[in-house]
């Protein structure tokens, strides 16, 4: 039997990959319109830093991380997110100035053992962006910009933005102990999942998806009861921003996002085509994230998406990002010296950036007629003996059909030279 991606994890394949630059061009487009810069760091690090940054009692790190033990008894973890990474890299490479703002971006893949289904895979990808030396409410609503105008920049509009806050510090505290003896007498009604959360992550429980924890949380006490002035007033700055911007949202008091570094705001962007997996992409404020993994205080905003879910809405609705799939010029030669020359006109045309493809096959004039019309070939260059020994070569363009004889010194001219 012929070997099997290991479940949960997909090929790239060729026909698919123009679509995935396309895409990835647009992020780096948007990023650069908000003056983000890439960072890119290793694909594993010590699992210490994701226990520590996400949260032990997070489903993350309690269930789906792929931790191994390297041959220098060291344990290490696929990165199954990026934001821990990024203030460790923060931290480790000194990026962060005094009273200065770092604005960075990032994509690549991520692991998490889920129980893979659509839109939800174990090996998957992510765009995202981090802006960290703000603790003012202006910056979580330039990130969310950043994030709505990359989903429209794509072509999407099937989707919602639902916003929430956490509050500060003490303001999570309080709602913690408020939800706790709410839920406390209820945990037999809990599913079971939930019961072993309730006394490390209760504020998960909100968001569980299994109607017996639903019918339970429905009247939990609701987190903007408990939420001190000052993160009211923080809130209510970013929704004002928001609504400056005429950025649509819903305030979703249910929303507490599944990792442990957030306080004031967190959003998520969803959307009803996509069935379960129905969040394209999210975040929040992270101020105690750098003094979980470091010393530092360091304010930090972030959201990333992912990129197969982007990949299945665009899909669903149909929309596409020009890509550039196009071969120039296909060189069709006929005999042994032809194909001699046609490999010097190749060399040439390659040399001014054309994309052009030859014939390795040695196969009859009809058969790479028929490739360079499979490659979409712009142009083809034809040579044979009688051509050859007149000194030029035949044009012929696709589109038209026409063909034109070319003498072979002003091949480059004729492409652009
Ligand atoms: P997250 O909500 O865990 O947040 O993941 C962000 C997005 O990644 C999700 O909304 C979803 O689109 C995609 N995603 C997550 N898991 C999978 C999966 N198994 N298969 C396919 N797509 C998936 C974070 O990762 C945070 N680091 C976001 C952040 C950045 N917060 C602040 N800064």
């Amino acid at each position: 039997m012929i070997l099997q991606t290991p479940k949960g994890t997909k090929d790239i394949l060729p026909d698919q990959t123009a679509l995935w630059q396309a895409l990835e061009e647009t992020c780096r487009t948007v990023s650069k319109r908000y003056g983000y810069r890439e960072i890119r760091t290793p694909i594993f690090e010590y699992t210490d830093l994701f226990a520590r940054g996400i949260g032990e009692a997070t489903d993350i790190v309690g269930k789906e991380m792929y931790t191994f033990v390297d041959k220098g008894d060291k344990s290490l973890t696929l990165r199954p997110e990026l934001t821990a990474s990024i203030a460790r890299a923060v931290l480790q490479n000194n990026l962060m100035e005094q009273g200065a703002t770092l604005r960075l971006w990032y994509y690549g893949p991520l692991f998490r053992r889920e129980r893979p289904q659509k839109g939800r895979y174990r090996q998957f990808h992510q765009y995202g962006a981090e802006l960290l030396g703000s603790a003012y409410p202006e910056s979580d609503v330039e990130v969310i910009q950043l994030a709505y105008d990359l989903l429209r920049g794509l072509g999407l509009s099937q989707f919602e933005l639902k916003i929430n806050t956490l509050g500060n510090e003490a303001s999570r505290l309080a709602y913690r102990t408020a939800l706790l003896d709410y839920l406390r007498p209820r945990s037999a009604e809990l599913s079971e999942e939930s019961r072993t959360r309730l006394e490390k992550n209760p504020l998960r429980i909100l968001d569980s998806k299994d109607p017996q924890d639903r019918d339970v949380v429905v009247d939990a006490p609701v987190y903007g009861g408990y939420l001190d002035e000052e993160s009211k007033a923080y809130f209510a700055k970013v929704c004002e921003q928001l609504d400056a911007l005429a950025i649509p949202y819903t305030v979703s008091e249910h929303l507490v996002r599944g990792l442990d570094y957030y306080s004031h705001t967190v959003f998520e962007f969803t959307t009803g085509l996509l069935g379960a997996q129905d969040a394209l992409g999210g975040g929040g404020r992270y101020d105690g994230l750098f003094e979980q993994i470091g010393e530092k205080k360091i304010s930090g905003v972030g959201f990333a998406s992912g990129i197969e879910r982007l990949l299945l809405l665009m899909e669903s609705e149909g929309v596409q990002l020009a890509t550039d799939t196009t071969t120039d010029v296909y060189v069709v030669t006929l005999d042994d010296e032809s194909r001699t020359l046609g490999g010097q006109i190749a060399r040439e045309l390659r040399a001014l950036n054309r994309s052009v493809v030859t014939d390795l096959q040695r196969r009859s004039f009809k058969a790479q007629m028929k490739e360079a019309n499979k490659l979409g070939a712009v142009t083809v260059v034809i040579i044979g003996e009688s051509e050859r020994a007149a000194g030029k070569v035949i044009l012929k363009d696709m589109a038209t059909g026409e063909q034109s004889d070319c003498p072979i010194g002003e091949i480059a001219a004729r492409f652009g030279a």
